[in-house]
């Protein structure tokens, strides 16, 4: 049965959209792409094609518009779930342009909803959520019973904002099943080498920004503050391998699907468990490429937490998934990346 499900990944060619659409193809999903190309490549649809050695269904389209979204429910009527990634993403871009973010990040939830409440279908509903919503955190590992902080940028305020939408539309939902996924740190590329993260402009992630200084993109790399207090100065974070977080949806699908959830909305962090400092990082890129990297240090960046690492034993024990890469072998697939798309 779970074999044949149907499953519309929204924003599917995006960095995390596009692994988890491999990953679902790779347990015998079958899986409709659906992205405006916004701030996503239609290459990434034939990386994916040569992954998954198919022709993979894609649909073009902005989810903004509610007939659309009709559309695409009423063509693809027998879906079992939805993993909803399609979202705009750029913190910064948040501050100055916030109606964007609210705009699109907002209603394109509350279309793919309200049109799945339509439906007489059950729905498993899988959302991408971020561990920005804690904020800087009282207690490290931080486990689900953190509380939500006020937001520190529209973009943040999205996340906490569709969350909160999800879980009162399952309330009252005849077909609906939920579950967020707060996401730590993505990072890495998929072990083919054949999709990654395509930052457009220049990046406000750290790996990209190591990746690119080490090809040559960028002078230097700023590390930003080495008075924090942590083991060595430098912010800690939880880097996850992009692989590894696409199998956490795929087991948060499944377990929607084979109805083995008690509610109908729930939330998970999803990290590795080990938080890592920037000079780490930055260690693990010079041990995995052998390449010095230029950097120095620099002022504090605005808004930037101390710390943040997750207590993944939710994850661990409801979902049955946990991290399985190491932070060398996510940074090694990064810079395998980095030098495949050197001329893009
Ligand atoms: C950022 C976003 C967060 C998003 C997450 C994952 C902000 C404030 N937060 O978090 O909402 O969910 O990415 O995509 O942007 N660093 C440097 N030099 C650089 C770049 C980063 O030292 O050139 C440091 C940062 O200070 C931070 C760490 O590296 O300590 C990680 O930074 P980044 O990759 O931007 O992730 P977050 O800040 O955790």
């Amino acid at each position: 049965m779970i074999k044949k499900s149907k499953i519309i990944v929204t924003g599917g060619l995006g960095f995390i959209g596009s692994h988890t659409v491999a990953e679902l193809h790779a347990q015998g999903f079958e899986v409709i792409i659906v992205d405006d190309l916004s701030n996503s490549s239609i290459n990434v649809l034939n990386g994916l094609e040569n992954i998954t050695k198919t022709n993979l269904i894609f649909e073009k389209m902005d989810l903004k518009n509610k007939s659309l979204v009709k559309k695409l429910f009423t063509k693809y009527h027998d879906v079992s779930g939805v993993i909803h990634f399609a979202a705009s993403k750029a913190v910064g871009e948040s501050v100055t342009d916030p109606l964007k973010y609210y705009e699109n990040n907002l209603i394109t939830l509350i279309n793919l909803l309200k049109e799945i409440n339509s439906l007489k279908t059950k729905i498993s509903f899988i959302f991408s959520s971020s561990c920005t919503v804690y904020g800087q955190a009282k207690k490290l590992p931080i486990n689900e019973d953190e509380k939500i902080k006020q937001a520190e940028s529209p973009y943040g305020n999205t996340k906490q904002i569709c969350e909160e939408i999800i879980q009162d539309t399952c309330k009252t939902s005849k077909n609906l099943k939920a579950i967020s996924l707060r996401y730590f740190n993505p990072i890495g590329a998929h072990p083919s080498n054949e999709i990654g993260e395509l930052p457009i402009g220049k990046p406000q992630n750290l790996v990209p920004f190591i990746t690119q200084t080490a090809i040559g993109k960028h002078k230097e790399l700023t590390v930003f503050g080495n008075d924090y207090p942590t083991i060595d100065g430098t912010c800690v974070r939880d880097y996850i391998h992009v692989v590894d977080l696409a199998k956490a949806h795929i087991q948060s699908i499944k377990r929607l699907i084979e109805n083995k959830t008690v509610s109908n909305y729930d939330f998970f962090n999803v990290g590795t468990g080990k938080g890592s400092s920037v000079l780490e990082v930055i260690t693990s890129f010079e041990k995995v490429s052998n390449i010095k990297l230029n950097y120095k240090i620099g002022p504090r960046r605005n808004g930037d937490i101390t710390e943040a690492y997750a207590d993944t034993q939710k994850a661990n024990n409801v979902l049955d998934w946990k991290s399985e890469l190491s932070l060398d072998q996510a940074i090694l697939s990064a810079w395998n990346w980095e030098k495949k798309i050197q001329n893009i």
